[in-house]
């Protein structure tokens, strides 16, 4: 008898401990992914128009294709020091808007 309230002791430790786990992560990565789409969007239009016309004029998100976009984007956002989660949203933003 002892054991098997001993076991359950133990169950109810390893459930708890992984729920604590859960919430902490879930409170940790927040800030990225808890953004919906259209909030990410806006964070990437904001980006884009303060980041990256300083170098060369502004370019339209219109002038390149989604895939066109994609190696600029890898060489640009180190050029403007984009973190990754500002890379990913500014590329959100240019191939919501890339040309078709
Ligand atoms: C530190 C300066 C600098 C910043 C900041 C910068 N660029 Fe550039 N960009 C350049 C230079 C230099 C070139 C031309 C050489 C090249 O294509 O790598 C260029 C070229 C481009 C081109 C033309 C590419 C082609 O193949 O025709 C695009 C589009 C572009 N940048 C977009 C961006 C975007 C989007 C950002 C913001 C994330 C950005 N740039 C930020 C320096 C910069």
């Amino acid at each position: 008898m002892k054991k098997y309230i001993y076991s359950w002791c133990l169950l109810g430790a390893i459930v708890y401990s992984c729920k604590t786990q859960q919430s902490t992560s879930a409170s940790a990565s927040a800030s990225s992914t808890d953004l919906t789409k259209s909030e990410m969007l806006k964070k990437g239009e904001d980006l884009f128009n303060l980041r990256c016309g300083r170098c060369h004029d502004l370019p339209a998100p219109s002038q390149f294709t989604a895939a066109d976009w994609e190696p600029i984007m890898a060489r640009m956002a180190p050029k403007a020091k984009l973190s990754a989660d500002e890379t990913n949203w500014v590329s959100a933003y240019v191939n919501a808007n890339a040309k078709k």
